[in-house]
């Protein structure tokens, strides 16, 4: 059995539908880990509820990122995680941890990346007035919002939403993809060329 990790600083609402999936087995892997980095975090009270060891790292509590990620990492080693899953994690994860799981790291965005990038797209995307947004699975490289995509589904604007309505399909859109995309690397059922990721069956 694989071991996934989830990073996240919010309230955790993907973190809830990913624990949802692994007990649906529709992701077929552990949920090894949370890590939080913001210790008022609603996600650590969903953890505790689903069973599922916290770890609190705060990175105010080290001298550097170096030391922050290296006492992060020694925690993925010692729980045998395979691979990690930020869902509203609020930090860039260095290329310390990235080139520690090569193609393992993967981040949901809130938008039709490459629109839209940063922490408020939704907002962005309702302002701008776009007729189409989405939401996007990835894998995080080095770049903020940058790395290969792995799923995008669009969602279309409906001429009465209001930003909070847009905000909760967005999330009910999220719930569903992410575990998809989850499960497809952990089935190594996508190859990568380049930017290109490819979905083998
Ligand atoms: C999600 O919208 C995700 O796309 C973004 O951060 C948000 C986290 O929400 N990266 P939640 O904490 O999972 O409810």
């Amino acid at each position: 059995m694989r071991n996934i990790a989830v990073f996240a600083s919010g309230r955790g609402s993907n973190f809830a539908a990913i624990a949802r999936a692994v007990k649906a087995k529709k992701i077929h892997a552990r949920l090894a880990l949370l890590v939080c980095d913001n210790p008022h975090a609603g996600v650590i009270a969903k953890a505790k509820k689903a069973g599922v060891p916290v770890l609190l790292a705060v990175r105010s509590d080290f001298s550097s990122t170096r030391d922050y990620e290296a006492a992060i990492a020694e925690r993925l080693k010692a729980h045998g995680v395979d691979v990690i899953v930020l869902a509203g994690f609020m930090r860039i994860i260095s290329p310390l941890l990235i080139s520690r799981f090569p193609n393992k790291i993967l981040n949901i965005h809130p938008a039709l990346l490459p629109a839209f990038k940063g922490s408020h797209a939704i907002a962005d995307a309702f302002a701008y007035g776009v007729r189409v947004t989405g939401v996007t699975v990835h894998f995080v490289d080095q770049k903020m919002d940058h790395g290969p995509i792995i799923l995008q589904e669009a969602l279309a604007i409906r001429p009465k939403d209001t930003p909070a309505g847009l905000e909760g399909r967005i999330h009910r859109l999220e719930h569903v993809l992410y575990p998809k995309a989850i499960e497809l690397v952990l089935r190594k059922q996508l190859s990568l060329r380049g930017r290109s990721v490819k979905i083998t069956s």
